[in-house]
């Protein structure tokens, strides 16, 4: 095979990775919107916490604003963006609030009509969301 061969099957190559590859962190971040989409996104969950009776007398006393920016951060670096966390740790963050699963699955189900309203795709949402379960332990009952 002559050198150009060799480039253009490791090209081939390359490209045939990458496609096969699951979707890297930094994809998810592109497919939530990127900053300005994870910003709606956050907006919109806060506005149906607000509306939910289930959970929204968790949030009576807390500094709204503040923790908009901080859940931007935080979803930001957990769909594989180029941001920084600068809020306290998960555990840190919820204990004393006694949170019990059913909770966790109210605040879930408001994220998802967000990025329904965002028109984030159905696989980038499981996307988000599997990579939010894992912290649930963290969360609930701390
Ligand atoms: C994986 C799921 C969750 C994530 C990623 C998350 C993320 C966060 C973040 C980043 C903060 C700010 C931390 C700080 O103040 O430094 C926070 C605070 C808070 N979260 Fe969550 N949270 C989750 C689940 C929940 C659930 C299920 C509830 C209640 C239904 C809840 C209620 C609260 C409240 C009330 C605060 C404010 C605490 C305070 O300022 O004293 N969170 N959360």
């Amino acid at each position: 095979m002559k050198l150009g061969h060799w480039v253009l099957l490791a090209a081939l190559l390359g490209s045939f990775g990458c496609a096969t590859q699951p979707p890297t962190g930094d994809r998810l971040y592109q497919e939530l919107g990127g900053q300005p989409g994870i910003t709606r996104i956050v907006e919109g969950m806060l506005l149906n916490v607000a509306r939910d009776t289930r959970i929204r007398h968790y949030f009576a006393n807390v500094d709204i604003g503040r923790l908009r920016g901080l859940l931007i951060q935080k979803i930001c670096v957990d769909a594989g963006g180029p941001c920084v966390y600068q809020g306290a740790s998960m555990a840190e963050s919820h204990r004393g609030l006694n949170l019990q699963p059913a909770d966790f699955n109210a605040l879930v189900e408001d994220l998802q009509r967000a990025m329904e309203q965002e028109g984030v795709p159905q696989r980038s949402q499981n996307a988000l969301l599997a990579r939010l379960a894992p912290q649930r332990g963290e969360v609930i009952r701390q």
